[in-house]
């Protein structure tokens, strides 16, 4: 049964613990985040992603602070019950500790959120380590990350090999010791995240990793079919929305072409003592 306490790193703990799945889902701006919380979403990710389904960019790299902040702060307006947890965007968490902690607490300060995520393994450990001392509740994010695209040669499936499984697991180890409450584990065959979720105290939230770890997270656009150039395999669309929202927008533009729309019941009118001013006893009124 769903209640209306504010979820924490302990209720998601509680969670794992007690095999409850968590929903998470991005969202990135105020009526998306609402949907999502009225839905019963457990955590809402204001995820970088917005960079690609938002902003337009073809890929996360071109996401600045300045824009997650600002996105964070509209999401947080709209939530009192999701855990919300706001991206860590390029490069903010590979320069120094200092840099990488002062970048982590905007997001809080600023944008309100309850945890930072950051892309990266045991070579984040010292700013994971740093910021859970903080204060700050990080979440890691393993497997597929986005960030590092380019270095990856492309939106692939990791940790295949048993080299890179095992690696997987390494850094999952590593960033739970160095304090992180949750894990992302994105784009991962099933039988790996089922070995990670398993050597973990701390929820594993997948996506495009399988059924066997404590939650899942979608992108909201991919789940509403909502403008997004592309559908990932991993993701299912629970609606079309974009063409829900073409369909509505092509009958407004029909209507206005058509003057049917604005209706008398869309227009005000001005008291008759303004109209005589306007046109004269005799003139003409509309
Ligand atoms: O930015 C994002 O939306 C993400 C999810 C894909 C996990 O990191």
């Amino acid at each position: 049964m769903q209640t209306c306490k504010p979820v924490t790193t302990s209720t998601l703990r509680q969670m794992k613990t007690k095999k409850e799945q968590i929903a998470m889902l991005t969202a990135y701006d105020y009526p998306s985040a609402k949907l999502a919380e009225q839905a019963g979403v457990d955590m809402i990710l204001v995820g970088d992603s917005l960079g690609m389904v938002v902003l337009g960019y073809d890929s996360t790299v071109s996401v600045t602070m300045d824009d997650m902040v600002h996105h964070t702060k509209a999401v947080t307006r709209a939530v009192t019950r999701a855990f919300v947890v706001a991206d860590m965007p390029f490069l903010t968490c590979h320069g120094s500790v200092d840099q990488a902690i002062m970048h982590a607490g905007r997001l809080i300060q600023e944008g309100n959120a309850k945890a930072v995520k950051m892309e990266g393994g045991q070579e984040i450990v010292p700013i994971v380590k740093r910021c859970t001392l903080a204060g700050i509740p990080v979440m890691g994010h393993l497997g597929l990350t986005p960030q590092s695209v380019h270095q990856l040669g492309g939106y692939k499936v990791q940790g295949k090999d048993i080299e890179s499984a095992k690696q997987l697991i390494t850094d999952a180890k590593a960033l739970e010791e160095a304090g992180a409450f949750a894990i992302v584990l994105e784009c991962v065959p099933r039988e790996v995240t089922a070995k990670v979720t398993e050597a973990l105290e701390i929820p594993v939230i997948g996506i495009g990793a399988g059924a066997d770890c404590d939650g899942q997270v979608l992108v909201f656009h991919d789940v509403l079919s909502y403008a997004s150039n592309i559908q990932p395999k991993f993701a299912k669309s629970y609606a079309n929305i974009g063409e829900t929202i073409q369909t509505a927008i092509e009958n407004y533009v029909n209507e206005v072409k058509a003057q049917h729309f604005p209706r008398p019941e869309h227009t005000f009118h001005a008291s008759e003592e303004t109209v005589t001013q306007l046109y004269g006893k005799e003139g003409q009124k509309c």
